[in-house]
C-alpha cells in the first residue's frame, strides 16, 4: 500500500525547489550546421531565449551516437555525442553557457534498451557464450515454437525477435532495433553507474530517465493477463492496452536501481527525473517513494478530457500522494500538442495556458515542451514525410511527428530553424507563430507564458499544503496558504465568491477584476490566482 501522505523528498537539490523545466527536442530546436537537423550548437545559440523566457532547467532529448531508428532513443554509445548533433566539446560549451545564464542542464538517459548497434549487443549476438550475452534478455522459443511469451512491443508486434544463429529470442519493449537490457546483471548496473558519473563529472545537472518504469522484468517472464480482444486492433498503443502489464512493467525491484543512482546523484547535487509512464497515482507513488528518483512525470494530463471533474481528478490525487515529487507535464515530443488536444485555435491555446497555471501552482516541477510557450498546435506532416517508426511501421497510425516539427524562430527561410534546403520534418507552423513575431506583440502567447513563469518565481515560499475547495460548476479550485488558484473550464465567464476579500495577483486571460473584491470574476478558459486580503 502506498502512503497517501505526501512528504517532501529528503536531500533533494535546493535548485529543484520551485524550478520550471523546458524540454528541448534536439532534432527540431535549432540547426546550426545547415543539414536540416537541430544540434547542440544550435541549442547553445538559443539558450539566451530560454533564460529570457524564465525557465530554470533545460532537458535535452538523447544526443548520443545513434542509428536513429527511434531518433536517438536507440543509443549506440552512452558516453559520446552523435556527430550529427556535435561532439563532446560542443556539449561542454552548451553546459558552460547554460550555467553562465543560470540554467541547469538535464540529459536524457535511455537505460531500458540500447541500440542493436551498441557494441554490447553486437558482442551478445556474435558470442552467445561471452559476457555480454547476459547484458540483454534472451529466452528460448515457447514449447510449440514462436515467441517465449505474449508480451507486445509499444511500437507494434511482439516484444520478441528471433536471433536465428542462436535460435533464441531477445526481448524489446520498443523496436527490434532497441533490445532491452538485463537490469538483473550487476555488470550492466556498474556500466550505467559509471555512465552517470561520466556526465556528472562534465557538469550535467541531472538525468531524465527514459522508460523508468520498465527496467526490471518478471524473472520468470510470465504471460501478461490479456484484458481485451486483439482482433482488428492495429494501432500499437491500443494493442498495448489489451493487456494488463503485470509482468513487463512496474516491477518493484527497480527501486533498488534508483536508490543506488540517488547516492551518486547526491554527491554531485544533481537530480533524477523519471519518465514514469504509470497512469495511476498509487503506482506512481510506489515508483517515486522519495529515496530514489527525485521526480516522476505524471502523464495523465496528456489524455485528459477538458472538463472540470477530469481536471481536478487528474491533478488532485497525484498531488496528494506525491507532493513535490511530481514532474507536471501537458506536452512532450511523444504526444499531440495541448493547444490541439484542448480544442485547437485560440480556445485550445487559452485552455492550455490556464491548465499550465494550475500546474505551476502545485508543489513539484512543471515542464513545458518547446513550442508550448508559443501556443503551437500540431504541425501538419503528410503521410509520405512521416518519420516516426510508429507511423512508418504500422498501417493507419499517425505517429508523433506532428508534435516534432521544427521550432519556428523568425519569419523567412525555414522560419529561422535551418539554412538547409529541406528540414528533416516539414515546417509545421507559420511566421506569426514564431518567437520573433510573438516577442514583438505584448499580447502574444509567449508573453503570457513568460509572465506566468515570473509569477511562479514569487511562489517559492508558498505553503506546500494544497487544499482543494468547493467551486461553481465547471470550475476547479485549490488553496495554498493565502493563495487561491481557480481554473474556469467553461467557455463562458463565471463568478466565484470564496468568502473573504481577495485581490487578483495573476491571471492567464485579460479580464479585469477590481483590485480587491469578495467576488472573483473569471473569463472562459482562464485561471485566476487571488490572494486573501481579509
Ligand atoms: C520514451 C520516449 C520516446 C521513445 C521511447 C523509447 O517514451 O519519450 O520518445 O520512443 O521512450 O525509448
Amino acid at each position: 500500500m502506498s502512503d497517501t501522505t505526501a512528504t517532501p523528498a529528503a536531500n533533494k537539490p535546493a535548485w529543484l525547489h520551485n524550478a520550471v523545466g523546458y524540454e528541448v527536442y534536439v532534432r527540431s530546436f535549432a540547426d546550426s550546421t545547415g543539414n536540416g537537423i537541430g544540434d547542440l550548437m544550435g541549442i547553445t545559440e538559443r539558450l539566451e531565449y530560454l533564460a529570457w523566457l524564465g525557465v530554470d532547467i533545460v532537458w535535452i532529448t538523447p544526443c548520443y551516437p545513434s542509428p536513429m531508428a527511434d531518433h536517438g532513443y536507440d543509443v549506440a554509445d552512452y558516453v559520446d555525442v552523435e556527430p550529427i548533433f556535435g561532439d563532446l566539446e560542443a556539449m561542454q560549451e552548451l553546459i558552460g553557457r547554460a550555467h553562465e545564464l543560470g540554467l541547469k542542464v538535464v540529459l536524457d538517459i535511455v537505460p531500458n534498451h540500447s541500440s542493436d548497434q551498441h557494441r554490447w549487443f553486437r558482442a551478445a549476438v556474435e558470442d552467445p557464450s561471452g559476457p555480454y550475452r547476459d547484458y540483454y534478455l534472451w529466452r528460448d522459443p515457447a514449447p510449440g515454437g514462436g515467441p517465449p511469451n505474449n508480451w507486445v512491443a509499444h511500437f507494434g508486434g511482439p516484444a520478441w525477435t528471433l536471433d536465428e544463429a542462436s535460435g533464441q529470442y531477445y526481448c524489446h519493449l520498443f523496436l527490434p532495433e532497441q533490445p532491452d537490457l538485463n537490469w538483473r546483471n550487476p555488470a550492466l548496473r556498474a556500466e550505467f553507474e559509471q555512465t552517470l558519473e561520466f556526465w556528472f563529472e562534465r557538469g550535467i545537472d541531472g538525468f531524465r530517465i527514459d522508460v523508468a518504469h520498465a527496467l526490471i522484468k518478471d524473472s520468470e517472464f510470465r504471460d501478461n493477463p490479456q484484458i481485451a480482444d486483439l482482433a482488428g486492433i492495429t494501432h500499437p498503443r491500443e494493442q498495448f492496452r489489451c493487456f494488463e502489464h503485470r509482468y513487463d512493467l512496474q516491477q518493484s525491484e527497480s527501486l533498488e536501481i534508483y536508490r543506488a543512482w540517488r547516492r551518486i546523484a547526491e554527491r554531485y547535487d544533481t537530480a533524477l527525473i523519471g519518465e514514469t509512464y504509470v497512469l495511476d497515482s498509487a503506482g506512481l507513488a510506489d515508483l517515486v517513494p522519495g529515496d530514489g528518483l527525485h521526480l516522476g512525470f505524471w502523464f495523465a494530463p496528456m489524455t485528459m478530457p477538458w472538463t472540470a471533474p477530469d481536471i481536478e481528478q487528474t491533478l488532485r490525487e497525484t498531488s496528494e500522494r506525491l507532493g513535490d515529487r511530481v514532474g507536471w507535464v501537458q506536452s512532450s515530443h511523444d504526444e499531440s500538442r495541448p493547444a490541439t488536444r484542448f480544442g485547437g485555435g485560440e480556445r485550445g491555446r487559452r485552455r492550455s495556458l490556464a491548465f499550465a497555471a494550475m500546474l505551476f501552482g502545485l508543489p513539484g516541477v512543471p515542464f513545458i515542451y518547446q513550442g508550448e510557450e508559443l501556443g503551437l498546435e500540431d504541425g501538419d506532416v503528410p503521410p509520405e514525410l512521416r518519420s516516426d517508426p510508429i507511423a512508418t511501421r504500422n498501417v493507419g497510425a499517425v505517429g508523433r511527428d506532428v508534435c516534432r516539427t521544427p521550432m519556428p524562430w523568425e519569419p523567412g527561410h525555414n522560419l529561422g530553424f535551418s539554412n538547409a534546403d529541406e528540414t528533416w520534418l516539414p515546417l509545421g507552423h507559420d511566421a506569426e507563430d514564431s518567437v520573433a513575431v510573438q516577442r514583438q506583440n505584448p499580447e502574444a502567447h509567449v508573453h503570457k507564458m513568460r509572465s506566468l513563469l515570473r509569477f511562479r518565481r514569487q511562489l517559492s515560499d508558498l505553503d506546500p499544503a494544497v487544499t482543494w475547495t468547493e467551486a461553481p460548476a465547471g470550475v476547479v479550485a485549490f488553496r495554498r496558504g493565502d493563495h487561491l488558484f481557480v481554473l474556469n473550464a467553461n467557455d463562458e465567464a463565471v463568478t466565484m465568491t470564496p468568502g473573504g476579500t481577495w485581490s487578483v495577483v495573476h491571471r492567464t486571460g485579460v479580464g479585469q477584476t477590481p483590485d480587491s473584491s469578495e467576488t472573483i470574476l473569471l473569463e472562459g478558459a482562464e485561471t485566476v490566482v487571488a490572494k486573501h486580503t481579509a
